[in-house]
Protein backbone atom coordinates (compact mmCIF):
# COMPACT_ATOMS: atom_id res chain seq x y z
CA UNK A 1 0.00 0.00 0.00
CA UNK A 2 1.46 3.38 -1.04
CA UNK A 3 0.31 6.69 0.39
CA UNK A 4 -1.43 7.43 -2.41
CA UNK A 5 -4.04 5.05 -1.13
CA UNK A 6 -3.80 6.25 2.18
CA UNK A 7 -7.05 6.83 4.09
CA UNK A 8 -7.15 8.32 7.31
CA UNK A 9 -9.82 6.19 8.88
CA UNK A 10 -7.89 3.20 7.80
CA UNK A 11 -5.03 4.20 10.72
CA UNK A 12 -5.43 2.51 13.59
CA UNK A 13 -2.86 3.84 16.57
CA UNK A 14 -2.59 1.87 19.37
CA UNK A 15 -0.69 1.09 22.60
CA UNK A 16 2.46 -1.37 21.56
CA UNK A 17 2.30 -5.09 22.14
CA UNK A 18 5.26 -7.71 22.71
CA UNK A 19 4.44 -8.62 19.44
CA UNK A 20 5.18 -5.30 18.17
CA UNK A 21 8.68 -5.49 19.48
CA UNK A 22 11.07 -6.50 16.70
CA UNK A 23 9.42 -4.25 14.18
CA UNK A 24 10.11 -1.22 17.16
CA UNK A 25 13.98 -2.11 17.06
CA UNK A 26 14.07 -2.16 13.49
CA UNK A 27 12.42 1.25 13.68
CA UNK A 28 14.59 2.31 15.92
CA UNK A 29 17.71 0.85 14.03
CA UNK A 30 16.73 2.99 11.29
CA UNK A 31 16.10 5.86 13.07
CA UNK A 32 19.66 5.76 14.00
CA UNK A 33 21.04 5.36 10.67
CA UNK A 34 18.69 8.06 9.51
CA UNK A 35 20.56 10.09 12.08
CA UNK A 36 23.97 9.03 11.72
CA UNK A 37 24.21 8.92 8.12
CA UNK A 38 25.62 6.64 5.68
CA UNK A 39 27.34 4.02 5.49
CA UNK A 40 24.68 1.29 6.05
CA UNK A 41 25.34 -0.48 9.24
CA UNK A 42 24.44 -3.86 11.19
CA UNK A 43 22.70 -4.18 14.60
CA UNK A 44 25.01 -6.21 16.86
CA UNK A 45 22.74 -9.11 17.69
CA UNK A 46 23.51 -8.35 21.58
CA UNK A 47 22.31 -5.02 21.24
CA UNK A 48 19.06 -5.89 19.71
CA UNK A 49 18.36 -8.42 22.82
CA UNK A 50 19.41 -5.33 24.86
CA UNK A 51 16.42 -2.74 22.85
CA UNK A 52 13.53 -6.10 22.59
CA UNK A 53 14.28 -5.98 26.83
CA UNK A 54 14.02 -2.24 27.09
CA UNK A 55 10.98 -2.04 25.18
CA UNK A 56 9.48 -4.88 26.80
CA UNK A 57 10.24 -3.84 30.07
CA UNK A 58 8.82 -0.33 28.67
CA UNK A 59 5.21 -2.18 27.74
CA UNK A 60 4.79 -3.03 31.39
CA UNK A 61 6.06 0.55 32.77
CA UNK A 62 2.66 2.43 34.15
CA UNK A 63 5.23 5.77 33.40
CA UNK A 64 5.63 4.84 29.76
CA UNK A 65 3.60 4.61 27.01
CA UNK A 66 4.99 3.24 23.36
CA UNK A 67 2.33 3.52 20.36
CA UNK A 68 2.52 2.08 16.99
CA UNK A 69 0.88 3.23 13.77
CA UNK A 70 -0.73 0.81 11.63
CA UNK A 71 -2.64 0.25 8.66
CA UNK A 72 -4.33 -2.67 7.26
CA UNK A 73 -2.78 -3.11 4.35
CA UNK A 74 0.86 -1.96 5.33
CA UNK A 75 1.26 -3.22 8.97
CA UNK A 76 3.36 -1.27 10.93
CA UNK A 77 4.18 1.83 10.19
CA UNK A 78 5.17 4.15 12.44
CA UNK A 79 6.29 4.08 16.32
CA UNK A 80 6.13 6.81 19.37
CA UNK A 81 7.53 6.51 22.64
CA UNK A 82 6.99 8.89 25.87
CA UNK A 83 8.16 8.69 29.40
CA UNK A 84 7.58 10.52 32.48
CA UNK A 85 10.68 11.82 34.28
CA UNK A 86 9.90 13.31 37.52
CA UNK A 87 12.72 15.88 39.46
CA UNK A 88 12.41 16.83 43.20
CA UNK A 89 13.01 20.92 43.02
CA UNK A 90 16.22 21.66 44.35
CA UNK A 91 15.41 25.52 45.64
CA UNK A 92 13.71 25.96 49.13
CA UNK A 93 11.03 27.77 47.49
CA UNK A 94 9.82 24.81 45.91
CA UNK A 95 8.80 23.16 48.98
CA UNK A 96 8.14 19.17 47.83
CA UNK A 97 6.92 20.46 44.86
CA UNK A 98 7.42 17.28 42.48
CA UNK A 99 8.10 18.28 38.70
CA UNK A 100 7.04 15.50 35.75
CA UNK A 101 8.14 15.94 32.40
CA UNK A 102 7.00 13.71 29.24
CA UNK A 103 10.26 12.81 27.50
CA UNK A 104 9.53 12.44 24.04
CA UNK A 105 11.70 9.37 21.87
CA UNK A 106 12.14 6.82 19.40
CA UNK A 107 10.23 8.79 16.67
CA UNK A 108 9.51 7.15 13.07
CA UNK A 109 7.12 6.89 10.58
CA UNK A 110 8.05 4.78 7.59
CA UNK A 111 9.51 7.03 4.83
CA UNK A 112 6.36 6.14 2.30
CA UNK A 113 3.77 7.18 4.73
CA UNK A 114 5.20 10.68 6.19
CA UNK A 115 3.48 14.25 5.80
CA UNK A 116 0.24 12.55 5.99
CA UNK A 117 -0.23 13.10 9.78
CA UNK A 118 0.51 10.37 11.19
CA UNK A 119 2.88 11.13 13.65
CA UNK A 120 0.70 13.91 14.70
CA UNK A 121 -1.99 11.41 15.38
CA UNK A 122 0.79 9.35 17.39
CA UNK A 123 1.55 12.45 19.22
CA UNK A 124 -1.78 13.09 19.88
CA UNK A 125 -2.43 9.85 22.39
CA UNK A 126 1.39 10.72 23.68
CA UNK A 127 -0.01 14.05 25.43
CA UNK A 128 -3.48 12.17 26.15
CA UNK A 129 -1.20 10.30 28.57
CA UNK A 130 1.09 12.90 29.40
CA UNK A 131 -1.70 14.79 30.36
CA UNK A 132 -4.10 12.51 32.34
CA UNK A 133 -0.48 11.97 34.65
CA UNK A 134 -0.13 15.94 34.93
CA UNK A 135 2.93 16.46 32.80
CA UNK A 136 2.57 19.78 31.83
CA UNK A 137 5.79 20.14 30.04
CA UNK A 138 7.21 17.83 26.50
CA UNK A 139 10.83 17.78 25.91
CA UNK A 140 12.86 16.05 23.11
CA UNK A 141 16.33 15.95 21.56
CA UNK A 142 17.20 15.81 18.24
CA UNK A 143 20.07 16.57 15.86
CA UNK A 144 20.26 20.25 14.03
CA UNK A 145 20.91 17.98 11.13
CA UNK A 146 17.88 16.12 11.04
CA UNK A 147 15.77 18.73 9.09
CA UNK A 148 12.29 16.73 8.88
CA UNK A 149 12.35 16.71 12.74
CA UNK A 150 13.55 19.97 13.00
CA UNK A 151 10.65 20.98 10.37
CA UNK A 152 8.30 18.63 12.68
CA UNK A 153 8.76 20.14 15.82
CA UNK A 154 9.19 23.69 15.32
CA UNK A 155 5.61 23.24 13.52
CA UNK A 156 4.23 21.69 16.73
CA UNK A 157 5.34 24.67 18.92
CA UNK A 158 8.35 23.41 20.14
CA UNK A 159 11.21 25.54 20.96
CA UNK A 160 15.41 24.99 21.25
CA UNK A 161 15.74 25.45 24.64
CA UNK A 162 19.96 24.28 24.53
CA UNK A 163 22.19 23.60 22.42
CA UNK A 164 24.57 20.57 22.88
CA UNK A 165 27.76 21.36 20.95
CA UNK A 166 31.32 18.91 19.56
CA UNK A 167 34.54 19.61 19.14
CA UNK A 168 37.42 16.91 18.19
CA UNK A 169 39.88 17.38 21.26
CA UNK A 170 42.89 18.19 18.79
CA UNK A 171 40.90 21.36 17.41
CA UNK A 172 40.26 22.37 21.28
CA UNK A 173 43.62 22.01 21.85
CA UNK A 174 44.90 24.00 19.07
CA UNK A 175 42.15 26.74 19.92
CA UNK A 176 44.11 26.82 23.43
CA UNK A 177 47.23 26.73 21.85
CA UNK A 178 46.68 29.55 19.28
CA UNK A 179 45.77 31.53 21.93
CA UNK A 180 48.76 30.87 24.74
C1 LIG B 1 9.67 13.54 11.87
C2 LIG B 1 8.61 12.53 11.44
C3 LIG B 1 8.31 11.60 12.59
C4 LIG B 1 7.30 13.27 11.06
O1 LIG B 1 6.31 12.29 10.83
P1 LIG B 1 5.06 12.59 9.89
O2 LIG B 1 4.06 11.52 10.09
O3 LIG B 1 5.54 12.83 8.51
O4 LIG B 1 4.55 13.95 10.52
P2 LIG B 1 3.10 14.59 10.33
O5 LIG B 1 2.60 14.26 8.94
O6 LIG B 1 2.22 14.18 11.46
O7 LIG B 1 3.44 16.11 10.41
C5 LIG B 1 3.51 16.86 11.62
C6 LIG B 1 3.77 18.32 11.28
O8 LIG B 1 5.11 18.49 10.86
C7 LIG B 1 5.17 18.96 9.52
N1 LIG B 1 6.19 18.22 8.78
C8 LIG B 1 6.38 16.89 8.77
N2 LIG B 1 7.45 16.57 8.01
C9 LIG B 1 7.90 17.74 7.51
C10 LIG B 1 8.98 18.08 6.63
N3 LIG B 1 9.77 17.15 6.09
N4 LIG B 1 9.16 19.39 6.32
C11 LIG B 1 8.34 20.34 6.84
N5 LIG B 1 7.32 20.09 7.69
C12 LIG B 1 7.11 18.80 8.00
C13 LIG B 1 3.81 18.66 8.92
O9 LIG B 1 3.51 19.55 7.87
C14 LIG B 1 2.89 18.79 10.12
O10 LIG B 1 2.49 20.09 10.36
P3 LIG B 1 1.03 20.57 9.85
O11 LIG B 1 0.04 19.65 10.53
O12 LIG B 1 0.98 21.97 10.35
O13 LIG B 1 1.04 20.42 8.38
C15 LIG B 1 9.07 11.74 10.19
O14 LIG B 1 9.49 12.64 9.20
C16 LIG B 1 10.20 10.76 10.49
O15 LIG B 1 9.96 9.62 10.89
N6 LIG B 1 11.44 11.21 10.28
C17 LIG B 1 12.62 10.36 10.50
C18 LIG B 1 12.82 10.02 11.95
C19 LIG B 1 13.01 11.23 12.81
O16 LIG B 1 13.61 12.20 12.40
N7 LIG B 1 12.47 11.15 14.03
C20 LIG B 1 12.55 12.22 14.99
C21 LIG B 1 13.83 12.16 15.69
S1 LIG B 1 13.82 13.29 17.05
Amino acid sequence: MAAETYNRDDLIIRKAGEDDLPALVDFQVKLALHVAGPPAQKLKKKERKRLLEILAAALIDNDKLLVVAELPNAGLVGMAYLYIWRSQGIWEQAGDHVFKSGIIDDIWVEPDFRKLGIFSAMLTQLIAFAEKRGVPELILEYAISNKEADATWKRLGFQVTGVRAAAFTSVVKEKLDAGT
